[in-house]
C-alpha cells in the first residue's frame, strides 16, 4: 500500500544502529592501562588478530582493537565467532603481564568474571560463568573470551585477550546450528543496549581486574569467580587426548585449573579445555 507521503527514514532502534565511537567510549573512562588508546576499525578479519600484529610492534599494554565487525572472527577450538555488523561487542587488549604463563590460567577466570561484572553493572543481568570463560544467561551463551599467548622460553612475550560479547543480536541473526545453545543481552533484557557504554564499563572492570591480578590478589579473583560459577557441582565431560575423563566439578585450582572428582575418588585437575555439563549434555539430546 502506498499512501503518498514520503517514507519516514525513522531508526527503529537509535542505540543498535549507533555506530562505536572511541570519543564516547573514552569519555570519563579513567583507567590506569587499559583503554588508554583505542584503535577502531568498521570491519576487520579479527580484532585478536590485529592486536597480535600490533603487540609484535611494540604497541604499548593496555591497547585496544575493537570492530564493529569481523570478517574472520576466531573463538575457541578453532571455532569461528559469529560477528555480524553493527550489534555487537568485538575487542581485543594487549597486555604484557610479567608473569610466568603457567599464571595465566587465573586471569583468563578474572577477566570472565570482569565481563560478567560489566554486564550487570550496564543491564543488571546476572551471568553465569561456565569454566573457563564463558558467560551464559538462562542457559544461553552471551559472550566468549580467546586469549592468545606469545611465549618465549619461559617467558610471556605479550597476551591477546580477546572478548566477544552478543549485545543487540537477535534469534534471526544467528545461523540454524546456534539458535538453541547462543543468546544475547537484548534477548534476555527485552531492549537493545547501548554498546558504547558497555565497552566503557568492560574497559573498567578488566582494568580494575588486572590489577588485581598484577597486585598478587588473584585469590579475591578466585572467590568472586566460585560465587558466579555454573560449573561447580556439575557433572561434567571433558575430552583428554583420545580418551573422555567425566566426574563431579568439586573446585578450582590456585591457578585457574577445574578439579574433577573421578567416580573412584580421584581428584583431577584440567586446564584451559572444552567441558560438558553433562546434565544439559542429556537434556539437550531429549
Ligand atoms: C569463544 O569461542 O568462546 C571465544 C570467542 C572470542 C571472540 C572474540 S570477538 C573479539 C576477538 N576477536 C576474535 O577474532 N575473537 C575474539
Amino acid at each position: 500500500m502506498t499512501t503518498g507521503k514520503k517514507a519516514q527514514s525513522r531508526d527503529p532502534n537509535p542505540e543498535e544502529s549507533r555506530r562505536l565511537d572511541t570519543a564516547v567510549i573514552q569519555r570519563g573512562l579513567r583507567t590506569d592501562m587499559i583503554g588508554r588508546s583505542i584503535h577502531y576499525f568498521p570491519e576487520i578479519e579479527s580484532t585478536n588478530a590485529e592486536a597480535a600484529s600490533m603487540a609484535r610492534g611494540a604497541s604499548p599494554e593496555g591497547t585496544v582493537v575493537i570492530a564493529d565487525a569481523q570478517t574472520r572472527g576466531r573463538g575457541r577450538m578453532g571455532r569461528e565467532w559469529v560477528s555480524p555488523p553493527d550489534r555487537n561487542l568485538y575487542l581485543s587488549v594487549i597486555l604484557r603481564p610479567d608473569r610466568h604463563p603457567d599464571h595465566l590460567g587465573i586471569w583468563t577466570l578474572g577477566a570472565a568474571l570482569a565481563t560478567a561484572r560489566a554486564v550487570r553493572l550496564e543491564t543488571g543481568l546476572d551471568a553465569g560463568l561456565k569454566w573457563p570463560n564463558d558467560l551464559r544467561i538462562q542457559g544461553k551463551k552471551i559472550a566468549g573470551l580467546l586469549i592468545e599467548t606469545a611465549i618465549q622460553g619461559p617467558r610471556l612475550t605479550y597476551l591477546v585477550l580477546g572478548i566477544g560479547i552478543n549485545v543487540n543480536m537477535m534469534p534471526r541473526d544467528f545461523p540454524e546450528p546456534l539458535r538453541t545453545e547462543a543468546g544475547s543481552l537484548a534477548g534476555a533484557l527485552g531492549r537493545t543496549i547501548d554498546r558504547n557504554a558497555l565497552c566503557r564499563t568492560l574497559l573498567r572492570e578488566l582494568d580494575d581486574a588486572y590489577k588485581t591480578f598484577l597486585g598478587g590478589h588473584s585469590g579475591d579473583l578466585l572467590k568472586a569467580y566460585r560465587l558466579q560459577s555454573e560449573t561447580l557441582g556439575e557433572r561434567v565431560r571433558v575430552q583428554l587426548g583420545r580418551k573422555f575423563l567425566e566426574g563431579d566439578a568439586v573446585d578450582f585450582s590456585d591457578n585457574g585449573g577445574l578439579i574433577v572428582k573421578t567416580d573412584d575418588g580421584a581428584l583431577q585437575t584440567i586446564s584451559a579445555d572444552e567441558i560438558i555439563h553433562v546434565r544439559e549434555d542429556r537434556a539437550a539430546r531429549r
